[in-house]
This record gives structure tokens, sequence and C-alpha cells, in this order.
């Protein structure tokens, strides 16, 4: 038998993906930017054994079995990676052992953070690994056909995902622009929000929006392409100020698509919107931008802030959305942060908005990170085959 376990970790957009021109091989209409985040708050973990004695390819996500050969976009993973192997030659097993793939994530998959991203990184990651294929572009551009924001994954930093013009999307692949050492404090608080209603998955109202919404080929076409270009140089320069604005405006922009989108798809809810005032109100208060939001297909707030701005952000946080489980483990989930003592801060506007209580289910605090790595065999998530 032979075996592979790899980790691979998120990534948040600041240019966000948000519409295909061809659905099977996953190519977007415009150019996205993401910053990869910290795996040892969220990450997915995998590993793939293949055996002779194995009788059919067998899945396992979080513990329960998961269909293998009918899910169309896991297949088209695996024989993209198993193409990619037979050009490079060298093969220790042939290709036709069946393979067992074993796959947690260490955050809730059910908080609506781009579980999938980081969940076809790691597969494509690990697959490579086990059948031996180095690091290259190609992988981008079959982890892309897993889900379109997972090619982003395989770098760490910052990454841009270029949309390309072939038709068979192999110019759609992912770029590292910077690695996480050129930004090393940009830091994120994820504000996971409390929210019970069903939404529209980014698949199917992304392709509702291409083919309903009247802005979103005006966005693709020519917002997109110049804040690419305004975005790389704020990131090159290090330029906060710049990067935080462009930010929040596409993310807006998703968001002003998504209901423009008809029917319209609502994501961000009361407390989403409420974390967008708040961060304006913040903002204003210091007298500087030093947080910036974003929002993905869900109510959830992310915001970028770098490390010295962070504890004196989560001061205000904790004033302006209070919570019962405030200074619990529980609540804040990831790197420590020293608390501030408030009277200090400067925090006119907060104070005077002080929103319910417990409005976030909890915060986690994560930074810019590394790509996908290979993990010792100890770290196997299989034993002979079988998930632990
Ligand atoms: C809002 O990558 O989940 O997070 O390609 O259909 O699997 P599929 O969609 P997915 O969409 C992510 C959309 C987004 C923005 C982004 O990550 O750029």
């Amino acid at each position: 038998m032979y075996s592979a376990t790899c980790e691979a970790p998120v990534n948040m957009a600041l240019v966000k993906y948000w519409g295909k021109r061809n659905e099977e091989l996953i190519l977007p209409i415009n150019d996205s930017i993401s910053m990869t985040l910290d795996a040892n708050e969220m990450s997915a973990k995998t590993t793939v054994a293949a055996s002779e004695s194995f009788k059919q390819n067998r899945m396992w996500l979080n513990g329960e079995v998961v269909p293998f050969e009918d899910n169309a976009r896991l297949m088209r993973c695996l024989e993209g990676v198993q193409r990619l192997a037979l050009a490079n030659g060298g093969l220790k097993f042939p290709l036709s052992w069946k393979l067992h793939i074993a796959s947690y994530n260490n955050f809730p998959t059910a908080a609506g953070l781009a579980s999938s991203a980081a969940g076809y990184a790691c597969l494509v990651y690990t697959l490579a690994r086990l059948y031996e294929i180095p690091m290259n572009e190609q992988l981008t551009t079959i982890a892309r056909q897993g889900s379109g924001s997972a090619c982003r994954s395989l770098h760490g930093g910052f990454v841009q995902w270029h949309r390309g013009i072939a038709d068979d999307g192999s110019d759609s692949i992912a770029e590292q622009l910077v690695t996480a050492e050129h930004w090393p404090n940009m830091h994120m608080l994820i504000l996971v929000v409390n929210d019970a209603r069903k939404k529209t998955g980014s698949t199917k109202g992304m392709q509702s929006a291409v083919e309903t919404s009247t802005l979103i080929q005006h966005r693709a076409t020519t917002i997109v392409p110049q804040r690419i270009k305004e975005l790389r140089t704020a990131i090159q320069a290090r330029d906060f100020k710049t990067f935080a604005e462009l930010t929040m405006r596409d993310s807006n922009q998703l968001h002003a698509i998504a209901l423009d989108t008809y029917p319209p798809c609502v994501y961000m809810n009361e407390v989403s919107h409420a974390i967008v005032n708040f961060v304006h109100d913040y903002n204003e208060s210091v007298g500087e931008v030093k947080a910036a939001y974003t929002f993905d297909a869900g109510p959830n707030g992310c915001l970028y802030v770098l490390a010295e701005n962070v504890a004196p952000l989560l001061a205000a946080i904790q004033v302006a959305f209070p919570n019962d489980a405030q200074q619990s483990v529980e609540y804040l989930k990831g790197i420590p942060v020293p608390p501030v003592e408030l009277k200090k801060m400067a925090t006119n506007g907060i104070a005077e908005h002080v929103n319910p209580k417990n409005l976030l289910k909890y915060i986690i605090h994560t930074k810019i990170g590394d790509g996908p790595r290979q993990l010792s065999d100890e770290k196997s998530l299989l034993i002979d085959g079988l998930p632990l």
C-alpha cells in the first residue's frame, strides 16, 4: 500500500470570483485575488491510500461515507492528476489501483467558511504527492475543477486566479503574487454570525447571476480588471488603506450583484450589515483605515487588520457586539489576543452603536499563511485503508 497525508489552507477572496463562462470546466468570467489563511486555525487534512487489494474507490469526509464515482467534480480532479502522473512517467504502482480517501476539516463546515476550497486543494495536492508529481501550475487547473476557489488554496500568501482565454481552461491558473513573508503582519478576525436561513449555494447563486444580472458583465469587463491592477500594486507596496478600500468595495459589489440577480440572492443579514457599519464607524473614530470587511456567500464578516491593530479592534468589537461568552476560549478562537484597556482607546462612535447581545456565534483570529504541505505518515487518517 502507498499513501500520502497533507493539509491545505482556506483562502479568502479580496476581489471575488463570481460567475462562470464554462460550468463544466469551472472557468470564471473574471480574475480574482485572495489571501491564504494560516492552516493552524482552519485547514483541510486528507489521506489518500492506494492498494492492489482495494476493491473500489471509497471516500470518507469528516468520518461520513460520501459518494465517489458519481461525484463528477471529484472524478475530474482524480482523472486530471492521473493524466499528469502518466505524462510524468516512472509510476511506483499501476494507476488501476483503487484509492481510499479520508478527509477532515479542522473547523465547522456548517459555519459556511470556504470548506470546499481547502478540501479540493487538499485532495489534489495529496493525490499529487501520492503520484509524486511536483507542485506546478497545472495542478491549479485541476483543483479549479473541484471548486473554482480551490485553485487559489494551492499557494500561500496573496494569489491571483487568472480567468484565462483558452476554451480548454489551460490558462485559467492560480499564480502566487507574493509569499506570506511579504506581509506577515496581515491578520484576520472572522466574525461568525448566528444564522439559520437556508441560502443559495455559490455554484447556483453565481449561475443565476450570470443568467439574469444586468450588472455582472460590467463588473467582469470593466470594474474587475482595473481593481485587480490597483490591488496588486497595493499589495506590493503594503498600502493597507488602498488594500482595505478596494476589498470593501469589491465585497459590496458582489452583494449588489447578488441582489441584482432575479430572483435576488440575499447572503448578508442584519448582523452582517451591522458589521459593515461598525467597521466604517471604527475607521472613522480612529481617524484612519485600520480594518476592512469582506463577505462571501454567507453572513459571516471577515475583517482584514494588521497585527498591531488586532487588540484595539477586538476590544471595540466586544463593545459593539456584546456577548455572554465574551471572554471564553469557545468564543475567542485561534491566535490569542492580549486584552486592551478600552478606556485608553478612542471609541467615539462605537459606544454609541451598541448592538443587541449575542449576535455573533464566535470569533476566529487568524493570519496570512503558506500553501499546502505534506505531513508525516503518523498523521495518517487511515489505518490499513480504513478511517481511524
Ligand atoms: C463568494 O469556489 O465555492 O467565495 O466554483 O461553483 O465551486 P464553485 O464555487 P466556489 O465559489 C466561491 C465564491 C466566493 C468568492 C471567492 O471565493 O472568490
